[in-house]
């Protein structure tokens, strides 16, 4: 097989300490299993502001384009907030998913039984299992709208638009049809459509690509339920489909039926084998540098970097193995519990290391 070339973004805050963990295990991986691995890095986010001036530069993209997934550890921080909204280290996100055209976001939250009691929620109500995939629409909505301030009768005022192509809706229901095929063969498709015109395009859409998956069941739910049944009863969902902010809410708050939102991993996708992998958190400035950061959720991005990049599938169960196991060796503040010792980040990611070598030896 030919090299695994993989273009690391560690971005602010937390970035550097998690991209350093799950490229360990990377490391492992590839030297186990003989694969040559190429390792670039590029600056993202306030990091690349610091030094070239904007959040990511032609030069960064272009190293993306040239490998094989790319491996994004987080953006943000405080000292940023006051810069205008193009050269916030957000921006530098939003624009590399769109310059690489990845609209897919898939962002699976499946609890680990041994987190059981990490849950906030009581057993009664995971005790049926959380296995949602959150199939989240990456590169429109309102996030990429017209948006501005303006002035209405005299008020200072400011608007964003929520706008949809039916292209845009029908790739990415597809995406969710075909990740649901796979799995429990449910999609809901989460909107607002008693109030918004994005919305009934949505359903509109997603109910015409659902007639070529006779096998799939479609439901329909409006985001406020969602957001409630969510933490009702979470395991009637498989794969929730919905868009741009509607999924970048729900997905946090699906990370804390499964203990942590250091754990939820990500991968966005397009039409073509490049991928960008990183945890849902963000950078989390707050206990930056002092390495109790949970680097599991990003662990689990290059387990599913392994899986969809390059097709690894034997080498993603692995690090998924691995990563379940390190929750019984231990575990860092957000996922505290008595029972279980207390462990830094590079302790976490120095045990998913060296027992995912062991796995795949
Ligand atoms: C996420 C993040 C980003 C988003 C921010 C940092 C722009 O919250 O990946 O979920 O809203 O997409
Ligand atoms: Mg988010």
């Amino acid at each position: 097989m030919s090299a695994l070339k993989v273009c690391v973004l560690a971005g602010d805050g937390v970035g550097p300490e998690i991209t350093a963990e799950a490229v360990k295990v990377l490391k492992a991986v590839c030297a186990v299993r003989k694969h040559e691995l190429v390792l670039t890095e590029g600056l993202i986010g306030g990091a690349a502001v610091d030094a070239e001036g904007i959040p990511l530069s032609p030069a960064t993209v272009e190293k993306c384009r040239a490998a094989g997934a790319v491996l994004l550890g987080a953006v943000g921080g405080p000292q940023y907030d006051s810069l205008p909204s193009n050269l916030r280290p957000e921006a530098g996100l939003l624009s590399i998913r769109t310059k690489l055209g990845l609209f897919a976001n898939l962002r699976p939250a499946k609890i680990f039984s041994v987190l059981k009691e990490t849950s906030p929620l009581k057993n009664s109500i995971i005790d049926n299992g959380v296995d949602i995939l959150v199939v989240r629409e990456l590169t429109g909505g309102i996030y990429f709208g017209e948006k501005g301030t303006t002035e209405v009768d005299g008020e200072p005022s400011a608007y964003d638009v929520m706008m949809y192509s039916e292209y845009e809706v029908e790739r990415i229901a597809k995406v969710a049809f075909e990740a649901a095929r796979k799995r429990n063969h449910k999609v809901t498709c989460v909107d607002k459509a008693n109030v918004l015109e994005s919305s009934k395009l949505w359903r509109r859409v997603v109910t015409r690509v659902a007639d070529n998956y006779p096998e799939v069941e479609l439901c329909y739910m409006y985001v406020d339920n969602a957001a409630m049944q969510l933490l009702r009863n979470p395991s009637q969902f498989d794969v929730l489909l919905t868009e741009n902010m509607f999924g970048d809410i729900l997905s946090d708050e699906a990370s804390m039926l499964v203990g942590s939102i250091g754990m939820l991993p990500s991968a966005s996708t397009g039409h073509g084998t490049l991928g960008l992998y990183e945890p849902i958190h963000g950078s989390a400035p707050d206990i930056a540098g002092q390495g109790i950061v949970n680097p599991l959720a990003t662990i689990l991005s290059v387990a599913m970097m392994l899986r969809y990049s390059f097709g690894m599938e034997d080498e993603a169960s692995a690090v998924e193995k691995a990563a379940e196991e390190s929750l019984n060796y231990g575990r860092t503040p957000d996922l505290a519990n008595p029972a279980y010792s207390s462990k830094s980040t590079a302790e976490i990611g120095d045990f998913v290391t060296a027992r995912v070598s062991e796995i795949l030896k």
